[in-house]
């Protein structure tokens, strides 16, 4: 499912949710398909986003029996990135019905990721920003461990302590379950009292899993992830040399994460942009050597990325190489919006045409066209053959 704006929809798109709702459900039935005269309707009641499917859906599954799940897809990274991103959402959605926690079936998307991870982290960071997807929580914990265990074996942690970041970064922000929706999900700004409501949830998490028997290290990250290294998070306000490892990985993933997402409130960044605004924390909120591991394993135009070239062709970053400024991309527009034939360009190699990245661009990144997307997948496909 993506995130479209209303006017780019075309014929055919198959509208699954709505971005608002306050309109009348008889008006639109799911999975509808868009027509000219629904798009105009659409357009006269002023509704701006609708989510649509793309080709992710069809194996978007909800799981029906987390006791038996397991990855059947193994040598698929886009559909292990997928189903984890399920498992997460069932798991999360069995606490708010107060049914029984699956550890068991987070342990299984823990290991499939480290398994990942340790032999080449760049699959599953890719995936993590090639789409804008709708449901936050669920994908934001799973970026978040993606981008830990990236960073934790660039430390050389051992596998246990991949482990560790894996699974914190999955639960770390679990006790916003317990957070009233209303205010998790406002579109305005938050009152000083609701605010203070919302800073509650690292405790409330770290609370919730002591109740499960987690007591270790997994916990420094989930109560750990909103202090900030000048002493102005929180719940405890820890400086720097209070923070755990795990405390300060946590930190630099969420941030990324939240500043390159879509939410209520605001519109994702390019992650070019994050970087940026992060190198100017680095140092004072933010952990200055944890920082520069995770730009070196993320790149300074992370995959993802929209980019503007000296050839006034735009691509968008699919891969790094040694060259922090010349990564690998996909050409596939010019900058007048005429589409030209997807071409894979490495910068950091010779050649006439001397492509250079002028600047990140905020061209949207659903508006990417499904072959260029096709040719992603198929980059990063395997890893674990
Ligand atoms: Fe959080
Ligand atoms: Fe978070």
């Amino acid at each position: 499912m993506k995130k479209v704006r209303v006017e780019e929809l075309v014929e055919g798109d198959r509208i699954l949710k709505l971005d608002v709702d306050w309109i009348d459900p008889r008006y639109l039935k799911k999975n509808i398909i868009v027509d000219s005269a629904l798009k105009k309707k659409l357009i006269d009641h002023g509704l701006k986003y609708v989510y649509i499917s793309d080709k992710y859906d069809e194996f978007e599954p909800e799981i029906e029996d987390l006791e038996s799940f397991s990855f059947k897809t193994i040598y698929d990274n886009p559909k292990i990135y997928i189903q984890s991103v399920a498992v997460v959402k069932a798991v999360f959605n069995a606490i708010l019905d107060k049914k029984s926690v699956n550890l068991e079936a987070i342990n299984k998307v823990v290991d499939k990721v480290v398994e990942v991870t340790v032999k080449d982290n760049r699959p599953l960071v890719y995936l993590t920003k090639i789409h804008n997807y709708s449901e936050y929580l669920y994908h934001h914990s799973v970026n978040v461990s993606i981008y830990a265990a990236a960073i934790g074996k660039l430390l050389n942690m051992n596998l246990r302590d991949l482990r560790t970041l894996t699974f914190s970064g999955i639960v770390h922000d679990i006790g916003k379950l317990f957070i009233p929706k209303e205010i998790l999900n406002k579109p305005g700004k938050l009152t000083a009292s609701e605010y203070d409501v919302v800073k509650k949830h690292p405790e409330l998490g770290t609370e919730f899993l002591k109740r499960l028997n987690i007591n270790g290290v997994e916990l420094k990250m989930v109560l750990e992830h909103h202090e900030r290294a000048d002493g102005s998070g929180y719940p405890k306000g820890l400086n720097d040399d209070e923070i755990s490892v795990y405390g300060k990985i946590g930190a630099i993933c969420d941030v990324f994460d939240a500043i390159t997402s879509d939410r209520v409130y605001k519109n994702a960044k390019n992650p070019n942009d994050a970087i940026k605004e992060m190198a100017s924390m680095s140092g004072k909120t933010l952990n200055k050597t944890i920082f520069e591991y995770f730009v070196t394993s993320i790149g300074l135009f992370p995959v993802g990325t929209l980019v503007l070239l000296n050839t006034n062709e735009i691509g968008v970053v699919c891969g790094q190489n040694k060259m922090p400024m010349e990564p690998i991309v996909i050409v596939f527009l010019r900058s007048d919006g005429r589409k030209i034939p997807p071409m894979l360009v490495d910068l950091s190699k010779k050649s006439i045409a001397k492509r250079k990245i002028l600047k990140a661009v905020d061209y949207p990144i659903n508006k990417v066209p499904k072959d260029v997307i096709n040719i992603l997948d198929k980059i990063y496909e395997k890893t674990i053959a």
